[in-house]
């Protein structure tokens, strides 16, 4: 299955599909097998990679997509 990543404008990334998520040292990151895991971005969440929410309380929004660059 293909992977999708779609971001939510006051919160996390979405991915989808067959997950193999690893930490920094490439150690496992248990996701019992979900199909769909929600990935921090915000930087507050206390469950480090993944998404617990914490973005409601701290108010975050993501800027804008860059503009692509001109030639
Ligand atoms: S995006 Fe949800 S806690 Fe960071």
């Amino acid at each position: 299955m293909k992977v999708r990543i779609s971001p939510r404008a006051r919160g996390p990334l979405v991915v989808e599909g067959d997950i193999d998520l690893v930490d920094l040292d490439g150690r496992p990151v248990e996701t019992a097998g979900r199909q769909r895991v929600l990935l921090c971005r915000c930087g507050a969440t206390r469950v480090r990679p993944l998404c617990d929410g914490s973005h409601n309380r701290t108010g975050f929004e993501a800027p804008p997509p860059a503009e692509p660059e001109v030639e």
